[in-house]
């Protein structure tokens, strides 16, 4: 038998992408089990969908951390291991054209969010971050410390378009106001840009002329909740390919 592999979910919403991870876990359709669900966003949906599926939930609250560093960043607030030049260089997620005292806030105030994360994930054996709807950008300082064996990715996300077309936060309304007539989703790894890593599946559906955002998006998920186990699997097979 498969050896299942570990995985770690984060989540920002309502987790339908989540339930149907829990769901191909639960009836070993996949080779993978769930250690646990992380949320920006305190009292969601989908920590619920994890809790009644007896896994273990931590929030990280991106906002009220963000509210308090605009009242101030001291160095004593930064991880210690902080390196802003490093990160700065690194960094493909906010254009050079940005001011650069915006992007320092927002490298700092991630990097504080992201130590809060890792200080919980890091205490797992884990093989695979999900990014099941998590509407956070990663940066370097978090990316480095999960993907440690260099050209090894381990953090996968789910993006509602087929990418490389429209990347950013609203793919599908990207897509319909766009005109498109095919729609689709991405599973991805993360690298430093923001949806630009290597895509591992894609799935798309036809848009007819009368179809609304709302008939888009119900669609796409539909497929996402297919797309997402499926490719989780391709990453257990690549790992158990490995160990034999
Ligand atoms: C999905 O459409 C996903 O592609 C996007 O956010 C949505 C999350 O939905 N990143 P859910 O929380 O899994 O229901």
């Amino acid at each position: 038998m498969a050896k299942k592999i570990n995985v770690g979910t984060l989540i920002s919403g309502g987790g339908t992408n989540l339930q149907a991870i829990i769901d191909a876990c639960k009836s070993n359709l996949i080779d993978a089990n769930i250690l646990f669900t992380g949320s920006d966003n305190p009292g969601v949906k989908g920590l619920e969908r994890a809790q009644k599926a007896d896994i273990d939930t931590f929030v990280v609250d991106y906002a009220g951390i963000i509210t308090s560093c605009k009242k101030g960043i001291n160095d004593a607030d930064l991880p210690s291991d902080f390196n802003l030049e490093e990160i700065l260089s690194k960094q493909k997620l906010v254009e050079n054209s940005a001011s650069k005292e915006q992007l320092v806030f927002f490298l700092k105030t991630r990097a504080i969010a992201e130590r809060k994360l890792l200080d919980i994930i890091l205490a797992y054996d884990m093989d695979l971050l999900v990014l099941a709807g998590f509407m956070r950008v990663l940066t370097p300082y978090f990316i480095d410390r999960i993907n440690t064996e260099p050209g090894i990715y381990k953090i996968m996300n789910i993006h509602p378009a087929l990418l490389p077309s429209f990347p950013g936060t609203d793919g599908y309304g990207d897509t319909f106001r766009y005109g498109c007539k095919i729609g689709g989703c991405t599973v991805h790894y993360i690298d430093y840009g923001e949806d630009t890593g290597p895509i591992i599946g894609q799935k798309a559906f036809e848009i007819e002329d009368n179809d609304t955002l709302e008939d888009v998006k119900k669609k796409g998920l539909v497929k996402e909740w297919e797309l997402f186990p499926q490719c989780i699997q391709k990453f257990a097979d690549s790992q158990n390919k490995q160990s034999r």
